[in-house]
């Protein structure tokens, strides 16, 4: 069952001369980062993301979010790229794809070598001022708050830091813009490891004239996608890229 759909999504890869990859939480999830929806090991099932990462926590109560959310983005960044992460930077390399969008934080995508990535809910290696928009490695937001400065100020004007990561409240950054001009002139979007739950990001497969979607569970444009295979990213992409390279 898998292998036909995969033979069908090599076949529209084949055909397209402008593909792109969406990726979501499902495609690190084989690197030990858990995602937010999936039953029982979803994060939001333990966590409230309005407590954790909300801005209004941020500027509000800037102790809880040290204490929780923050943690939280720091907890991700020894993991390690899976295969999904190694055959989409492959895939790249080999002229396959153009781009990868992201809604996750990780780094993983830079880390397995992908060289266009577009990180449309922001990342977890910078913060900045928010009165003058200074950026600083988020590790000086790291020391700040082990040394007790909490919330974190700017050394240039003593404006508030914050982690670049797009938490509820916020608008996104320039890479969604970014986005989603590029899927709009795409011929085919390829979507891993994403609920699409979230706008407005969810609602860029609209855009795509084709769409293939490999994922676990379900997601919200399984009945309008070309193609869906539902399987765990890595193993799939691996085979997508086995078939694709037999004929290189
Ligand atoms: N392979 C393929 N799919 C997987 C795997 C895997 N190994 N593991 C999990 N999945 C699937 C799940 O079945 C689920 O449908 O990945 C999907 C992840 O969905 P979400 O947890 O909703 O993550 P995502 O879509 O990235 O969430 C979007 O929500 O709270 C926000 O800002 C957060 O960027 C995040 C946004």
């Amino acid at each position: 069952m898998i292998d036909k759909s995969v033979k069908e999504a090599c076949e529209m890869i084949k055909k397209s001369n402008n593909t792109l990859v969406l990726t979501g939480a499902g495609i690190s999830t084989e690197s030990g980062i858990p995602d937010f929806r999936s039953p029982n090991t979803g994060l939001w099932e333990k966590i409230d993301p309005m407590e954790a990462l909300s801005t209004s926590i941020l500027l509000n109560r800037p102790e809880k979010f040290y204490k929780k959310g923050f943690k939280m983005l720091l907890s991700m960044s020894d993991a390690k790229p899976n295969k999904a992460h190694i055959a989409l930077a492959n895939m790249e390399e080999m002229g396959i794809i153009k781009a990868v969008i992201t809604q996750n934080i990780d780094n993983l995508h830079q880390k397995a070598g992908s060289k266009y990535v577009l990180e449309v809910h922001g990342n977890t290696r910078t913060g900045s001022c928010m009165m003058c928009g200074k950026k600083v490695d988020l590790k000086i937001l790291e020391q700040k708050n082990q040394n007790g400065e909490i919330p974190p100020k700017c050394n240039s004007c003593n404006g508030i830091l914050r982690p670049d990561v797009v938490m509820f409240g916020d608008q996104l950054p320039e890479d969604f813009n970014t986005a989603w001009n590029i899927v709009n002139k795409c011929e085919l979007l390829i979507v891993v490891g994403s609920s699409l739950t979230i706008a407005p990001v969810s609602y860029l497969p609209q855009m795509a004239p084709r769409v293939i979607i490999i994922n676990l569970g379900e997601t919200s444009f399984d009945r309008y996608a070309d193609v869906v295979i539902k399987g765990k990213a890595g193993k799939v992409l691996t085979k997508i890229l086995d078939e694709l390279r037999k004929e290189v």
